[in-house]
């Protein structure tokens, strides 16, 4: 198999183009053999050190693959192999699927040709929904999802407001709490070139982070239900001072040690969040972007091979939609 891989976790190194064998699925796992991966910070925050790189690291030395270090979680591809013991979940050889790999179970991260997972990763695509469609929703659309299903339910009557609303979560925290959850309102914050983009995704209430205050701003349309930080910088106490009676304060951009402060402060309603891609909450994004509620919107779709110049995309921040590395 084909895989942009590292030769170590040592920060700074290169994604290089490395010829790895094909692996073969173990008696509870399948093989996918994948066709596009969804670019997410992670995937670059990973090679740069830092809490995110740590943990990898830490995963690396108890559990994870020798040989390289190939990183990246969404992928969408078909299944080309099932192990013996594999009966659940309708996957079968030729099965197309969409999932995330895992870290913590000792695999190999996603940007490869080929992965091996186990069938709770992966969930079944509707026929109309294509590879790359697929391979940019697990870990943004999932963190969206969490965070309008899993701490405070957004629903009618409910209020939702989301900052960094043009970025590859905010993107669909917007779409899911307006068509999916059918919030009253969903306001969305983001830079003032987006503000038309933002409202097309089905927000009520845009407002331009350049133009003032933009927590300020956004207390007039509030108090909310929740409050989904994808931007990062927003101080939490403030963002807690929007929210209505039983409503959440939810980081997803939230991976330095002062933010993950805030899960214990009281009054406890802030709540970091980390967005793992499993069967169960693939599922119901899926189903919603086959029936036309959810849209993707892809910025760019690049090679596999050009992985180190999506990173460079990537890391300006400043990409309105997701990155797809198409790997055959
Ligand atoms: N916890 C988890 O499980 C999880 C999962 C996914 C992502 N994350 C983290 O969440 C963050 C966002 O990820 P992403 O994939 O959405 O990144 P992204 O696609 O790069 O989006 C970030 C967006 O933030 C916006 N932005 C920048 N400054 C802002 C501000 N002051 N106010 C409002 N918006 C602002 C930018 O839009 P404008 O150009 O409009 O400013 C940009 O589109 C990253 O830190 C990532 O590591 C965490």
């Amino acid at each position: 198999m084909i895989a942009m891989a590292m030769k170590s976790w040592k920060a700074g190194l290169p994604l290089e183009r490395t010829e790895l064998p094909t692996p073969e699925p173990r008696a509870k796992e399948v093989r996918v053999a994948v066709h596009a991966i969804g670019v997410n910070p992670v995937d670059w925050k990973m090679r740069q050190g830092g809490p995110l790189g740590l943990a990898a690291r830490l995963v690396r030395v108890f559990r994870g693959p020798r040989g390289p270090v190939i990183i990246g979680v969404d992928f969408a591809g078909v299944i080309d192999a099932v192990g013996a013991k594999v009966s659940s979940g309708g996957l079968a050889v030729g099965t197309r699927v969409v999932g995330g790999t895992n870290f913590a179970r000792g695999q190999h991260g996603s940007y490869a040709d080929t992965v091996v997972v186990r069938p709770d990763q992966v969930t079944p695509l509707p026929d109309n929904v294509a590879y790359d469609v697929a391979g940019a929703l697990p870990v943004a659309g999932v963190t969206a999802w969490m965070s309008m299903h899993e701490f405070r339910k957004i629903e009618p009557g409910r209020r939702a407001l989301v900052l960094g609303a043009s970025g590859g979560v905010g993107q669909f925290a917007v779409q899911i709490a307006k068509h999916v959850c059918k919030a009253d309102l969903v306001a969305g914050v983001c830079s003032g070139k987006n503000v038309e983009f933002v409202k097309g995704l089905g927000a009520d209430v845009v407002l331009d982070y350049g133009a003032g205050d933009a927590l300020e701003q956004a207390r007039a349309h509030g108090p909310f239900d929740v409050v989904v930080d994808c931007a990062g910088g927003y101080k939490a106490s403030r963002c807690r001072g929007l929210l209505a009676k039983g409503g959440r304060h939810v980081m997803v951009a939230g991976d330095s040690p002062g933010a993950m402060i805030q899960v214990v402060v009281p009054p406890f309603r802030s709540r970091a969040i980390l967005g793992a891609p499993t069967t169960a909450r693939l599922r119901g994004l899926v189903e919603a972007v086959g029936a036309g509620l959810v849209k993707v919107n892809i910025a760019e779709r690049l090679p596999l091979v050009e992985a180190e110049a999506a990173h460079q995309k990537s890391q300006t921040g400043r990409m309105t939609g997701k990155i797809v590395l198409l790997a055959r």
